[in-house]
C-alpha cells in the first residue's frame, strides 16, 4: 500500500489486565478506504486492541502513528479529535434519553446565545442521520423503547454523525437482522468509497468475507496474521483463529427415545403466536428455525411462564401445569438461556462465582446465607465443564470477553440441572471453538435425558444439533421435519410460509 494511504499503525502493542496479558506486541494496520476485518476467538483481544486505539484503554507498551504522526491517545475525546470513533460490542446509549439526545451527547449544538442549546437542529440532525440509514425510527423516541437491533443502529447512526475517517466496529451486526446487516453493508461500503477506514469485528466469517478486503487473525493476544481477503478462505481463517485441530462441529450421537417430558397442545399467546403443538422428548434436541419475528421466541417465553397462555395448554410429563412466572417454570423444571443476555441474564459487576452460582444458591438455601466453600465448589466445576477462560473466580463478568460471557449464563442455567431446557440464539456472538463446545455440551444434556429446545437463525446449526426440526412462520408452525430429511432448502420454504408438510 502507498504511505500516505496508511491512515493508521498500531506496533507492539501491549496490554495487560490482573492476571491476563491481553494483548503481547501486537501490530496492525488500516489504509484510507479499505475494509478491515479483525477475527478472533472469545478473549483473542479484538476489542482490548480496539478501546486502546480510541482511547477507552490505554496500552502498556507500543507506539500509535496515525496520519504520518506518533500520537498519544489518552481518552475518547484524543480519539474523537483525530477523526476516530467506535461503535462499542456492549451497547453504550443511555435508554432514558432520546435518540436524538444520545447521538449528540456531550457536544449538543448550541444556539447563538451560549450555554443554550439548539434542540431543533439536534432532533433534525439526528432524523437524518437516521433517515440515511433507512431506519424507522423517531429522533425524539426514547432509547429503551427500541429494540436491541434499533439500539445498534443508532449507535451507528452516532458513530457516523461523527464524521470521522475511521470507524471501529465491535460486532455491529451481532444483534442484527439479515436485511439490517445488510443496510450497514451498503453504508461501509459508501463509507469505504469516500475514503474512510473501517475496521470490523464479527465472529460471521460469511460477513468477513462477504464485505472486507484485508483481514487481519489474533489468537491469544498475539498478530497471528494480515492478509487480503481474496487470498484466504473460511477454513484458513478458522485454521489460524484457533490453531488447532477443532472438534467435529456437530458432534451427533442419536439418543434413545425417552418418554414426552414436555408438550404443547395448540398453544396462543393472543398475540405472536397461534396454534402450536409439539411434544418434546427426553434426550432429544428440538431446533425451532424461521425468520426473526416469526415466533420463536414468543414460543419460548410462553412455555415459561413469561407470557400468558390465551388458549391451548401445556403438559409436563402428561399434566396440564399453568405456568403464572418464570419461577414456577424453574420450579418445575425448566430452564431459559434468553435471547438477550446482557438485559436479562447477567450481572455485569459481580463476579464470576455470584453470576454462575447465583440461581442455585438462591433455590436451595432457605437460611438465605451462601455456603462459600460449596459456591466455589460449584463454580469451579461449570467453568471446567464450559470451557470458561477467566483468569479467577472473583473476576468481574465485566471484564471476560464477549464470549465468555456468554457461556457464563449458560452455565447459571446448567446449575440447576433443568429437565427442560430452552435456548433461544446460544451461539450468537460466539466464537468457532467456543461454538463447537457448546454444541457438544447440548448433546450430552440430550444424552444425560434433558429435553432440549434450541432456537437458532443460523440453518447449518440447527441441521447440525437437532434430532427434529419445527419451523415457524408468523407464529404459527409451519413446518416438522426429521432429522434426515432436513434441508435447508426445505426450512427455507416453510419458514417463508411455502407449502410443506406440516401435519
Ligand atoms: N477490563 C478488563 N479487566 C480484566 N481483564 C480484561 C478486561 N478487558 C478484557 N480483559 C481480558 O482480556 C482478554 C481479551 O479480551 P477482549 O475483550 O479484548 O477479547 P475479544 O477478542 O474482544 O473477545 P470476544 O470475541 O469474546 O468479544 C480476555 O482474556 C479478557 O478476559
Ligand atoms: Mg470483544
Amino acid at each position: 500500500m502507498a504511505e500516505e494511504n496508511a491512515f493508521l499503525l498500531m506496533e507492539n502493542i501491549s496490554k495487560s489486565f490482573p492476571g491476563v496479558q491481553a494483548l503481547k506486541e501486537v501490530n496492525f494496520e488500516a489504509t484510507r478506504g479499505e475494509i478491515h476485518a479483525l477475527v478472533g476467538e472469545n478473549g483473542a483481544g479484538k476489542s482490548t486492541l480496539m478501546k486502546i486505539l480510541t482511547g477507552a484503554l490505554i496500552e502498556d507498551e507500543g507506539q500509535i502513528t496515525w496520519r504520518g504522526k506518533p500520537v498519544k491517545i489518552n481518552s475518547p475525546s484524543d480519539s474523537q479529535e483525530l477523526g476516530i470513533s467506535m461503535i462499542h460490542q456492549e451497547l453504550s446509549l443511555i435508554p432514558y434519553l432520546t435518540v436524538g439526545k444520545n447521538i449528540y451527547l456531550g457536544r449538543e449544538p448550541s444556539r447563538p446565545i451560549p450555554g443554550f442549546i439548539d434542540w431543533k437542529k439536534l432532533y433534525s440532525e439526528s432524523q437524518r442521520q437516521l433517515d440515511q440509514l433507512n431506519l424507522d425510527v423517531d429522533a425524539r423516541a426514547d432509547v429503551h423503547d427500541l429494540s436491541i437491533a434499533q439500539q445498534q443502529m443508532v449507535e451507528v447512526a452516532k458513530a457516523l454523525s461523527l464524521n470521522a475517517d475511521l470507524i471501529a466496529m465491535d460486532e455491529p451486526t451481532s444483534s442484527l437482522t439479515d436485511k439490517e446487516t445488510e443496510i450497514l453493508f451498503d453504508v461501509m461500503r459508501h463509507l469505504k468509497e469516500q475514503g474512510v477506514a473501517i475496521i470490523f469485528i464479527t465472529h460471521r466469517l460469511e460477513e468477513v468475507f462477504e464485505v472486507s478486503d484485508r483481514i487481519t487473525v489474533l489468537r491469544d493476544g498475539r498478530h497471528i496474521a494480515t492478509a487480503s481477503t481474496a487470498e484466504l478462505d473460511q477454513n484458513k481463517v478458522v485454521e489460524l483463529m484457533v490453531g488447532r485441530e477443532l472438534g467435529e462441529m456437530y458432534p451427533y450421537s442419536p439418543t434413545e427415545q425417552r418418554e414426552t417430558v414436555i408438550e404443547a397442545r395448540n398453544l396462543s399467546d393472543g398475540w405472536e403466536l397461534h396454534d402450536a403443538s409439539f411434544e418434546l422428548h427426553g434426550g432429544e434436541i428440538l431446533g425451532v428455525a424461521g425468520l426473526i419475528g416469526a415466533g420463536r421466541t414468543a414460543l419460548a417465553e410462553t412455555l415459561f411462564g413469561l407470557r400468558p397462555v390465551s388458549r391451548g395448554e401445556i403438559l409436563l410429563s402428561g399434566e396440564v401445569v399453568k405456568f403464572h412466572s418464570a419461577k414456577q417454570a424453574i420450579k418445575n423444571g425448566l430452564g431459559f438461556v434468553p435471547e438477550d443476555r446482557k438485559l436479562q441474564g447477567l450481572f455485569l459487576n459481580m463476579a464470576v462465582r455470584e453470576n454462575v452460582t447465583m440461581s442455585a444458591t438462591s433455590l436451595v438455601s432457605n437460611l438465605g446465607f451462601v455456603n462459600s466453600a460449596k459456591a466455589d465448589k460449584l463454580a469451579d466445576q461449570y467453568v471446567e465443564k464450559l470451557d470458561i477462560r477467566t483468569p479467577s473466580l472473583r473476576q468481574r463478568v465485566r471484564n471476560l470477553s464477549g464470549g465468555n460471557q456468554q457461556k457464563v449464563v449458560i452455565a447459571r442455567w446448567l446449575t440447576l440441572q433443568p429437565r427442560v431446557l430452552i435456548l433461544d440464539e446460544p451461539t450468537r456472538g460466539v466464537d468457532v471453538g467456543a461454538k463447537a463446545e457448546i454444541h457438544g455440551l447440548m448433546r450430552q444434556l440430550a444424552l444425560d435425558g434433558v429435553a432440549v429446545l434450541v432456537i437458532s437463525s443460523e440453518l447449518p446449526e440447527v441441521l447440525g444439533v437437532s434430532d427434529r426440526i419445527v419451523v415457524m412462520h408468523e407464529g404459527r408452525i409451519t413446518g416438522r421435519f426429521d432429522r434426515d430429511e432436513a434441508t435447508q432448502d426445505k426450512i427455507m420454504l416453510a419458514a417463508t410460509g411455502g407449502e410443506n408438510n406440516a401435519s
